[in-house]
């Protein structure tokens, strides 16, 4: 359906596209290393992801073998070696660990499979990794679509019905709450900033394709100038009211209870080296999870892992089965002349924290265990320390400057 010509025409989608790199900028937490632009057309957005983050590695996807060549153009202009792009359907795409999906004015193309295409997101997202598309909504372009219809009335042909995916925003968010998204935003927009006329001519471009390609080739001409030419006289109010959607994959997060961490010690490993420096003192720099204290024999990320071994966990785990987070813990550990749950080490992978996993960890060893619970701090780790005031623990003992000057630690409880 999109051809080369499409690619002269699309100032629409240019402006669209923009704004939906402006909601990235503003909301992404941390740099990425694999981007997928999905139904890339001819790579002017992909060349920008490229071009923003020369570290990452940048996959444009298209079904239109036209437009790939464009993007292939456009690529060899700039000269950039981190952007590949490649003449595919999305629905046949199968490769993983993305950290940002974008995607503009593509998938409401998708028509009735366009929700399996949000659903199919989560395949291909890193737990965590952002997703950020840009469709149309359900009164996208109503009029122009109303008097395309009519002019074909008009020629005597019955209009198709019109196959583009066009949620309302309550629609479609309820769509990813049921298909168990939990982090994301979709924003209503109306973009009276765009000229009328320059709509107009996109819209036979593309909105308007449906209709037009169902005229002999030879009439499509005339039929986009009259079009035109009638939308100027009737003033024809394009409602180009579009949908920004947002958000991270926390899809199919699984949360369990194992006894021996045996099947998943080289998971919990990577994830203790990938936090090791942000907890203080380091992980690496004890020799177990309950140490007093912190500046006696030098400790190491095996010492800290044994000391795990002996311990029970609280796992979370992507669809795939990988590890995200995990949060060890000692039954009957004495503290204060009482026999506590104790939370020794809670860790998450630093791409998938924001999307609630600590919280769900902490959830997941009340339901399995009875408290009281015990863990232990230090200030200054403030997001650890917010999760535990939301759950109801409270400060019970404090050991001023014991990690150092200014670095108290300090003992959390709860009953
Ligand atoms: C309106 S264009 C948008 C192009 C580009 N993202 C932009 O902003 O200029 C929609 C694109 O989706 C592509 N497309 C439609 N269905 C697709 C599919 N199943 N897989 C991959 N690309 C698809 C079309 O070929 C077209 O290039």
């Amino acid at each position: 359906m999109f051809t080369g010509e499409y690619a002269k025409f699309s100032i629409t989608q240019l402006s669209q596209g923009g704004k939906l790199l402006g909601i990235m900028e503003k909301t992404l937490k941390f740099k990425p290393e694999k981007i997928l632009d999905i139904g890339c057309g001819d790579g002017k957005h992909t060349i920008y992801l490229a071009k923003r983050f020369p570290e990452a590695k940048v996959i444009g996807i298209d079904i239109s073998d036209e437009l790939i060549k464009k993007a292939l153009e456009r690529k060899r202009i700039w000269n950039l070696d981190n952007i590949e792009f490649f003449v595919y359907d999305y629905f046949e795409f199968k490769d993983t660990n993305f950290d940002i999906i974008f995607s503009n004015n593509t998938f409401h193309w998708f028509g009735d499979k366009a929700p399996y295409g949000y659903e199919k997101l989560s395949y291909h997202l890193i737990i965590g990794g952002y997703f950020f598309i840009h469709q149309g909504e359900a009164r996208s372009y109503i009029n122009l679509r109303h008097l395309m219809e009519k002019m074909l009335k008009e020629r005597g042909i019955e209009p198709p019905r019109y196959p583009l995916f066009y949620p309302t925003r309550k629609e479609l968010e309820n769509l990813l709450k049921d298909l168990g998204y939990g982090h994301f935003v979709i924003k209503e927009e109306i973009e009276d900033y765009i000229e009328n006329e320059k709509v107009y001519v996109d819209f036979t471009y593309a909105g308007g394709l449906p209709y037009i390609e169902i005229l002999p080739e030879n009439e499509r001409e005339n039929f986009r100038k009259e079009f035109i030419k009638r939308c100027i006289e009737e003033k024809c109010s394009p409602s180009p009211v579009r949908l920004y959607i947002y958000g991270r994959n926390d899809r199919n997060l699984k949360f369990f209870h194992i006894k021996d961490l045996k099947t998943f010690i080289n998971d919990i490993k990577a994830i203790l080296e990938e936090t090791d420096k942000e907890f203080i003192p380091p992980l690496s720099s004890r020799f177990s999870t309950t140490q007093n204290v912190f500046s006696s024999a030098p400790g190491s990320i095996e010492l800290y892992l044994t000391s795990l071994e002996k311990q029970e966990m609280i796992l979370c785990c992507n669809e795939k089965g990988k590890v995200i987070g995990f949060l060890s813990f000692i039954r009957n550990y004495e503290m204060l002349n009482k026999r506590w749950v104790y939370v020794s080490t809670i860790a998450v992978r630093r791409k998938a924290r924001g999307i609630g996993i600590g919280k769900k960890l902490y959830l997941k060893l009340f339901e399995v265990t009875r408290g009281p619970f015990l863990t232990r701090t230090w200030n200054g780790n403030e997001e650890h320390i917010r999760i535990l005031k939301k759950l109801g623990f409270r400060e019970i003992y404090r050991i001023p400057n014991h990690r150092g000057k200014s670095v108290d630690t300090i003992y959390y409880g709860k009953d």
